[in-house]
């Protein structure tokens, strides 16, 4: 099946696709906020709910107890226990003891950041343009005195520079290093693999930020070595609230003591129900694996369609879904720059080549009055992508300067939109996006 032919019949397992406002469908090019979410997904969560709400894992043991945590249909696994192994599957870990439930990105990466021992003097290094959940934990931890966070260009196209990024370590001790691995502002990912074989020649461990990754490519961690890598189900066509934290085993602790001494082991930052193999009235001993990191009820009907969220994405295929976007965003890229390339107030941010840019299309407008695209391609067709900051506030506000979203006049308006397309978007619909921002630029008369 050729990739066009795949998402003819992948957009018809989506509901809110069939929609309709003012009797035109809805255009969704947010998705690198959150995505639509197909039937198969929709019906594992129902499912749980409606046949079998209970607790499970290692808590009760009757009935729907034991159709939570292992419930078989056919030949697969549908229970927690299957979603974990299908995701341990997806991404290449080597165990599905590798593999944590979070709450999200911010929670897996918060997890990391919270439990890692440092020592004074560490360095951690991020790059110049990290979303927000990949920069506050980190700034937390400096104001409390604990590490210095250090930043380092990453790709606006000339690729990104390994030179300057090793002059860090050669220069301080740099622990860890945690990057968004493809930037949600550019869409430009970075060489993971050099970044990795770099950080371990210095003794740093590497978190992956694979928020806008893991969605859109096909990903080996244990090719790449990764030590850590966080991801959002909601990105990939999955339930809200439940990410993902990978650590390689040994740096989620073997033992069932409370934590080892291990250099790099991290501690669960939340302790509680769920992650104890034993208590007294003054001791406890922690269970061995993700389990004590999941402190809780977690969101069961969740967890379970995680799993068929992996399995949905695994039938299309990682290679399609990548091809399909890289398709789309080089039509739309090609529109775009067409019209508005030589214009002087049109910038596509970071790789103008739109290979480089996975699913994302960021652009900048500077004219007078360049406010409110994003809300006028909504009301004339459904068109819904985002503008603002997108949660990178220290990127913009480093490169264009403080206040620059709120200038003194109107005349010297700066704007940021972006477009995030993926599986279920078409070429037809890139097509409405063009003529409907055309058409709102020829009222403003930016272009005649
Ligand atoms: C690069 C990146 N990191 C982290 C996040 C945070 O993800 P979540 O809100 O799922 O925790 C996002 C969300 O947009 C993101 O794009």
């Amino acid at each position: 099946m050729n990739h066009q032919t795949l998402l003819e019949t992948c957009r018809d397992d989506f509901p809110s696709l069939k929609r309709q406002r003012n009797e035109k469908p809805p255009v969704y090019m947010d998705s690198a906020c959150t995505t639509l979410v197909p039937r198969q997904v929709i019906a594992a969560m129902n499912e749980y709910y409606t046949d079998y709400p209970s607790c499970g894992g290692r808590r009760s043991h009757h009935w729907f107890a034991e159709e939570v945590t292992n419930r078989v249909e056919g030949n697969s696994e549908k229970g927690i226990k299957g979603a974990r192994q299908s995701i341990a599957e997806f991404i290449n870990a080597e165990s599905e003891k590798e593999i944590v439930f979070t709450l999200n990105t911010t929670h897996a990466i918060n997890t990391v950041a919270m439990g890692f021992k440092f020592r004074p003097g560490d360095v951690v290094l991020l790059t110049d343009r990290e979303h927000n959940s990949n920069l506050l934990p980190w700034l937390r931890l400096q104001k409390s005195g604990q590490i210095k966070v250090e930043h380092t260009t990453a790709d606006d196209g000339n690729g990104f520079d390994l030179n300057a990024f090793e002059s860090h370590f050669k220069e301080k001790r740099v622990r860890l290093v945690s990057m968004a691995w493809t930037s949600n502002v550019t869409g430009a990912t970075l060489p993971a693999k050099e970044i990795i074989t770099i950080a371990h020649r210095y003794g740093a461990r590497v978190l992956l930020d694979g928020a806008q990754t893991v969605p859109h490519q096909a990903v080996d961690v244990h090719a790449l070595d990764v030590d850590f890598l966080a991801f959002s189900l909601h990105k990939m066509c999955g339930p809200r609230g439940v990410g993902v934290l990978y650590a390689k085993r040994e740096l989620l602790g073997q033992g069932a003591g409370e934590w080892e001494a291990g250099e790099d082991v991290i501690e669960p930052s939340t302790l509680g129900g769920g992650t104890v193999e034993d208590t007294t009235y003054n001791s406890y001993r922690l269970l061995e694996g993700p389990e004590r990191f999941e402190a809780g009820i977690p969101n069961y009907s969740g967890l379970i369609a995680s799993g068929a969220t992996v399995e949905y994405l695994r039938q299309i295929g990682m290679e399609r879904v990548t091809a399909h976007e890289g398709q789309l965003n080089s039509h739309l890229t090609k529109a775009l720059l067409d019209r508005y390339g030589d214009t002087g107030w049109f910038n596509i941010l970071g790789p103008q080549e739109a290979s480089q840019r996975g699913g994302v299309l960021t652009f900048e407008v500077r004219r007078p009055n360049a406010v409110g695209f994003a809300t006028e391609l909504n009301a004339r067709n459904n068109i819904m992508i985002r503008d603002g900051v997108f949660c990178v506030h220290s990127y913009f506000n480093e490169r264009f300067g403080l206040n620059w979203i709120h200038p003194k006049s109107h005349r010297d308006h700066r704007m940021i939109y972006r477009i995030s397309l993926y599986l279920y978007n078409t070429l037809e619909e890139c097509d409405v996006f063009m003529e409907t921002l055309d058409e709102i630029f020829k009222e403003r008369s930016y272009v005649e």
